[in-house]
C-alpha cells in the first residue's frame, strides 16, 4: 500500500492516505503519475459487465423522439411526471447510461454512451432496485443495467415484505439506482491516477441520472448517508460466490428517484441495511480481462481510505444563493433543441478549431447553470446536499465582447473572499460588465492565455483552441476536514457533474465540450497563484467549435423498433 512508498507511515490516518494519494498521482512537467506506460492489449478489459445466467429483461427502443425542449429540463415541476413503467424505465436508462452511437474506422468499431468516460473505458456500472412492474417483473427486484443490450439483468428478487421495508420512508412510486466502479478498467490504461478518473466518471453518471430523471418529470436525490458496505450488500457486489475470478466493483453511490419528493428528504438509511443478504441471487459476473490484471496498491489504499461509513445526511443552507432571476437575468424559457437531442447527441471532440467564438449571453448562461439557486437549488444541484466545493478558474479565449484573460467563477458566492486570499495578490477581481447580478464571475487578469491553457492541460491543443477552457478548483482540505476522507470522492463527483452540464450546454450552443483529466496539477495552481495545498485543481474542461474527424463513420446505437 502507500506506506510501501514511504509516503505515509503504517498508522497513517485515512485523510493522510488521501492526501498522499493525491500528491502521488499528480502529473508534473517532468514526470507523469505512475502507469504501465504502454497499452497492454493482452489484458484489455471488457467494457461490458454481464451476469451470466441472470434473466435478461429487454427494454423497448422506440425510434420516435420525445419533443420535450432542452430548457425545460431545468424547470422540473413544469414537466408532468411519467408513471413508472417499462417505457419510462427504458427511457430513464436510455437517457442516462445507454449507448448513443457506434463509431467506425475501417474494420474497427467502438461504442459511445450518454455518459462520457475518461479514455472511453467506462468503469461505471449501473444498478436499479425496482418495484413489481408490468413486463419487467412480477415482484420487486435488484437489476444490473446492461448498456450493450439496453436491458436489465435480474440479479435478485425481493418479496413484498422486503420491498415495503426498504422503501417505507420513501414516497409512493419511488425506486433506487446504484452506481459502482470497476477501477481496473481505468487503471489498465491510466495506472495510479485512475481512481480519480473513476470518480469523475461517477460524477458524470450521477448528473446523467439526474438529467434523465428531469426529462421524465422525476426528482432524484443522492442518499448520502448510506454506507458503502450497505450499498455493496444491496447491489450484490459483496458476493464472493458470484464473482469468483471476475474483477470486483466498488460501490459508489445510491440515489432515490421519485415522481414527487417532499422538500424534507428521507433521512433514515437504516431500512437499507443488510437487504442483500438472505436473497436468492442469480448470475455470475463475467471476467473482464483475459489475463491477470496488474495490481495498483495505491488505488486499493485510497479506495480503502475513502470508504463511506453510515452517517447523518448533510444539510446545508442555500438561502444566500442567488435566485434564478439574479443568476440568469432573464430565465431561459425558449430554445429549439430538444432534451433528447442534447442528451443523446452529446459528444466530446478530439480537436477544436481555434476560431469559433461564442456570445457573452451564451457564456453567462453556461456558467449560470453551474451555480445552485436559492429556491430548489436548480437541477442537477438539487440532487446533492452540500454547498459547492468546486470553483472555476477560467481561461477565456474567444467570447464576443469579453476581454481574453483569466477569470473566476465562485460557485458558492460566500467563497469569493477565500479565493481572493489563496490566488495571486495582483489579480484585479473586477466584476464583469453586463453580467447578471447574481453570477459570481470576476475578471482576474486580461491577456492571451491560450498557450498557458494548453500547457497546463498536458499540452493538449483543445484547451487553447476552444472558446474557453477551465480548471475546477476544489476547496480541498476544508472539505476533507468537514465531511471526512470519503468526501474526496464527492469532490470528483461534483466536478463530473459540472462537466456533464458543460457538455449539454455546449450542445445547446451548437458547439462541443470535452473533459480534460490530463493536466499538470501544480503548474495549474501556479497559473492562479495557488501555493497552499488547501486548494487543488480537480478537473479541466474545454468548450468551443469542434473539428469533426472525417475518417469516422457514425452508426446507430441499437436496432430501433419501427413505429406500429
Ligand atoms: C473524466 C474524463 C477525463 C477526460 N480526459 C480527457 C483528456 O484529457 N483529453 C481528451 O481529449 N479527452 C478527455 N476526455 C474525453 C473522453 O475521451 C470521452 O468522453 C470518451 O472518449 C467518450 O467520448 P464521448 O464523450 O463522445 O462519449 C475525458 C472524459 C472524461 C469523462
Amino acid at each position: 500500500m502507500l506506506e510501501r512508498t514511504g509516503l505515509v507511515e503504517g498508522n497513517a490516518s485515512a485523510e493522510e492516505v488521501v492526501v498522499a494519494y493525491h500528491e502521488r498521482t499528480k502529473h508534473h512537467f517532468h514526470r507523469y503519475a505512475a502507469s504501465l506506460g504502454y497499452m497492454d492489449w493482452a489484458t484489455q478489459p471488457d467494457p461490458f459487465r454481464r451476469y451470466v445466467g441472470a434473466d435478461l429483461v429487454r427494454l423497448p427502443l422506440p425510434k420516435a423522439g420525445r419533443p420535450l425542449p432542452y430548457w425545460q429540463l431545468y424547470t422540473n415541476p413544469s414537466v408532468p411526471p411519467m408513471s413508472l413503467s417499462l417505457v419510462s424505465v427504458s427511457l430513464f436508462f436510455r437517457y442516462s447510461l445507454s449507448l448513443t452511437a457506434w463509431k467506425q474506422v475501417g474494420d474497427t468499431t467502438w461504442p459511445l454512451r450518454a455518459n462520457p468516460s475518461s479514455g472511453n473505458l467506462h468503469p461505471t456500472e449501473g444498478y436499479a432496485v425496482l418495484p413489481a412492474l408490468d413486463q419487467i417483473g412480477a415482484t420487486a427486484a435488484v437489476y444490473h443495467y446492461a448498456p450493450r443490450e439496453h436491458a436489465l439483468e435480474r440479479r435478485a428478487l425481493l418479496d413484498e415484505k422486503r420491498w415495503a421495508e426498504l422503501t417505507e420512508s420513501f414516497p409512493e412510486g419511488s425506486f433506487l439506482v446504484g452506481l459502482s466502479s470497476v477501477h481496473w478498467r481505468e487503471a489498465w490504461k491510466y495506472g495510479e491516477r485512475a481512481f480519480r478518473y473513476c470518480q469523475h466518471d461517477v460524477g458524470h453518471a450521477l448528473a446523467s441520472l439526474r438529467i434523465a430523471a428531469a426529462a421524465l418529470g422525476w426528482s432524484l436525490v443522492l442518499l448520502d448517508s448510506v454506507s458503502d458496505d450497505t450499498l455493496s450488500c444491496l447491489l450484490g457486489l459483496d458476493r464472493d460466490e458470484d464473482f469468483a475470478a471476475a474483477e470486483r466493483e466498488k460501490a459508489d453511490l445510491l440515489v432515490l428517484i421519485s415522481p414527487d419528493l417532499p422538500a424534507s428528504l428521507p433521512t433514515e438509511s437504516k431500512p437499507l441495511t443488510a437487504h442483500g443478504s438472505g436473497l436468492l441471487w442469480q448470475g455470475m459476473a463475467n471476467t473482464l480481462s483475459p489475463e491477470n490484471s496488474v495490481e495498483w496498491p495505491a488505488i486499493e489504499a485510497v479506495a480503502q481510505a475513502t470508504l463511506r461509513c453510515e452517517s447523518s445526511p448533510i444539510k446545508e443552507d442555500f438561502s444566500g444563493f442567488p435566485s434564478e432571476d439574479e443568476l440568469f437575468g432573464t430565465p431561459i424559457r425558449q430554445g429549439l433543441l430538444t432534451a433528447e437531442r442534447a442528451i443523446l447527441g452529446r459528444r466530446s471532440c478530439v480537436a477544436m478549431d481555434g476560431t469559433t467564438a461564442i456570445s457573452r449571453a451564451a457564456f453567462f448562461r453556461m456558467l449560470a447553470r453551474l451555480v445552485p439557486t436559492q429556491e430548489r437549488r436548480a437541477m442537477p444541484w438539487d440532487a446533492i446536499p452540500w454547498r459547492p466545493r468546486i470553483h472555476i478558474g477560467l481561461f477565456v479565449h474567444r467570447i464576443d465582447g469579453l476581454a481574453p484573460g483569466i477569470y473566476a467563477l465562485a460557485r458558492d458566492p460566500d467563497k469569493v473572499d477565500n479565493l481572493k486570499k489563496v490566488m495571486h495578490s495582483e489579480f484585479c477581481w473586477q466584476r464583469v460588465p453586463d453580467c447578471p447580478p447574481g453570477l459570481p464571475l470576476y475578471l482576474l487578469q486580461e491577456g492571451d492565455c491560450r498557450a498557458l491553457a494548453t500547457t497546463v492541460s498536458c499540452g493538449q491543443d483543445i484547451a487553447g483552441d476552444g472558446a474557453f477552457s477551465l480548471a475546477m478548483i476544489a476547496d480541498y482540505m476544508d472539505s476533507l476536514a468537514t465531511y471526512g476522507s470519503g468526501f474526496y470522492r464527492n469532490l470528483f463527483w461534483e466536478a463530473g457533474m459540472v462537466g456533464q452540464l458543460l457538455y449539454l450546454e455546449a450542445e445547446e450552443s451548437g458547439i462541443r465540450a470535452t473533459g480534460i483529466g490530463c493536466y499538470f496539477d501544480d503548474p495549474v495552481h501556479a497559473a492562479f497563484g495557488i501555493v497552499s495545498r488547501e486548494w487543488q485543481s480537480f478537473y479541466h474542461f474545454t468548450v468551443g467549435g469542434p473539428v469533426e474527424d472525417s475518417r469516422l463513420t457514425t452508426l446507430p446505437a441499437y436496432n430501433f423498433e419501427e413505429e406500429q
